[in-house]
């Protein structure tokens, strides 16, 4: 078979293991001159789901949205060494696995890229709860880069 890496998506969190995942991503998108997506999932802010089922305020959803696209995504850009890649920054709002799973269908991508660990509290010894959950439902090749 012949295998194009036309699309290839990975997520950023802000995490060390993000931005390692990312150089990796960046080095494949360079080598097979993939469109790569800077994919950032925004979590929902407390408020929907919570006491009285209250939906967030929409200064409170702005807030995340704009934190997501400028610190989340702003820092990775200027992070990574992104001359001669074809890139995109995509901001996604919900629940992470679900997003990450929704944009690389939605733009049929060829590889999804993830850090082992993330932006999670503690330094474990089992891979992210995110990375776990995507291994398993993606339909997409996954690497998980340690
Ligand atoms: N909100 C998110 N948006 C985009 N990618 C994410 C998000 N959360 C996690 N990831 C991806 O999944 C990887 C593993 O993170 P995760 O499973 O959440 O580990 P942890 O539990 O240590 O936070 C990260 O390195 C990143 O590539
Ligand atoms: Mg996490």
């Amino acid at each position: 078979m012949t295998w194009n890496l036309e699309t290839i998506v990975v997520g950023v969190d802000g995490s060390d293991g993000s931005k390692v995942a990312a150089e990796r991503a960046v080095a494949i998108a360079r080598h097979w001159k993939s469109k790569l997506l800077l994919v950032t999932v925004v979590r929902t802010p407390e408020g929907w789901w919570g006491i009285g089922g209250a939906p967030p305020t929409p200064e409170a959803l702005s807030a995340a949205m704009v934190d997501g696209q400028q610190r989340i995504l702003g820092e990775m850009e200027e992070h990574l060494d992104l001359e001669g890649v074809d890139y995109e920054t995509v901001e996604e709002l919900g629940d992470p696995t679900t997003g990450l799973i929704a944009v690389s269908e939605r733009r049929d991508a060829d590889l999804v890229v993830i850090g082992r660990r993330g932006a999670g509290l503690a330094e474990r010894v089992l891979m992210g709860s995110v990375a776990d959950r995507i291994v398993h439902h993606s339909e997409v090749p996954v690497l998980v880069v340690p």
